[in-house]
């Protein structure tokens, strides 16, 4: 049976160098912090608004596990996990697509000491070993990053080449059956379901109109990593973000009203069930 891996015809046209120009335009998260970028304060914040918004963030990354080990991030963005690896003793090689991502994390190395710990190298993950040589890594990492890229099979078929059979591959890609698809469905696109792809992809982040988001399901998930000779050992869901945008924007915090009068258990029953964020963790077979 064929499998939509890349769900061919929804973004297939699409070329590295819009994903580029809009990445570049507005590094993700960038604006986790009302502080002059570049600057600790500013650090400290836009880690502190990431790992309190995304809490699932270092437990899927268990970054204290990587001590002494070589570490592959793809996708670093600003480098909020990068910076994580590198402080609790692992050697890293991070790349990103983005010449102003790169700028900043690099930045971010230099205030806090950790430049020896860290490779930063500006790629393009769908042809990876043009820019960094092949060589086994402990752990490849990638969060929120492979779904943006327009053949993400590439990418796979690519960190393939960076493991070793004890490697560990942990992947975030976005979940399809998710309560934000739903939210994005019914509240932007007026239910128009034909166009799912495109509206998952115009409103995905924080920026409207991403060139490039593919969504997945557990299966499909599952799938774009055994294609290419991964055994997945497990799947995760997680991550509804429960906060009102205009008050988030200002950096206050209000659960909107519908999640408001949710017990905590309950809506965390939720966010394992519907949540946006399908975390990936595989090994070579
Ligand atoms: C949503 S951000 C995630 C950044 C980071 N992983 C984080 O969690 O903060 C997506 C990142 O993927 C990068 N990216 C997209 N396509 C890429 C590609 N083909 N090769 C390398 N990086 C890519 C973008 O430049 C951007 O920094």
């Amino acid at each position: 049976m064929m499998e939509t891996i890349t769900k061919s015809g929804s973004f297939d046209q699409a070329s590295i160098a819009e994903v580029s120009a809009y990445w570049n335009a507005r590094p993700c998260n960038i604006r986790h912090s009302p502080k002059p970028v570049g600057t600790r304060e500013y650090f400290d914040e836009v880690e502190a608004r990431k790992y309190s918004v995304e809490s699932h963030i270092p437990r899927f990354a268990e970054f204290e596990r990587w001590r002494g080990k070589k570490v592959l991030e793809i996708g670093c963005g600003i480098g909020t996990d990068t910076i994580n690896f590198a402080r609790h003793g692992a050697q890293v090689t991070a790349i990103d697509l983005t010449e102003k991502s790169l700028e900043v994390a690099r930045q971010r190395a230099k205030v806090f000491g950790l430049e020896d710990r860290i490779c930063f190298v500006q790629a393009n993950a769908e042809r990876l070993s043009d820019y960094v040589p092949a060589a086994p890594y402990d752990l490849v990492y990638s969060f929120g990053v492979i779904h943006h890229t327009p053949d993400p099979g590439h990418v796979i078929e690519e960190i393939k080449k960076y493991t070793h059979p004890g490697s560990s591959v942990r992947i975030m890609v976005y979940n399809t059956w998710s309560w934000k698809v739903l939210w994005i469905l019914f509240g932007y696109g007026k239910g128009q379901f034909w166009k799912l792809d495109r509206l998952i992809a115009q409103h995905s982040e924080a920026q409207t109109g991403c060139p490039v988001t593919y969504s997945y399901s557990r299966r499909q998930g599952r799938r774009l990593l055994e294609r290419h000779g991964f055994r997945v050992t497990d799947v995760k869901v997680d991550h509804i973000f429960r906060y009102s945008i205009p008050e988030y924007v200002r950096y206050e915090y209000k659960t909107v009203w519908y999640f408001r009068w949710m017990p905590r258990r309950l809506f965390r029953v939720l966010e394992r069930l519907f949540g946006w964020h399908l975390c990936l963790t595989a090994t070579p077979q």
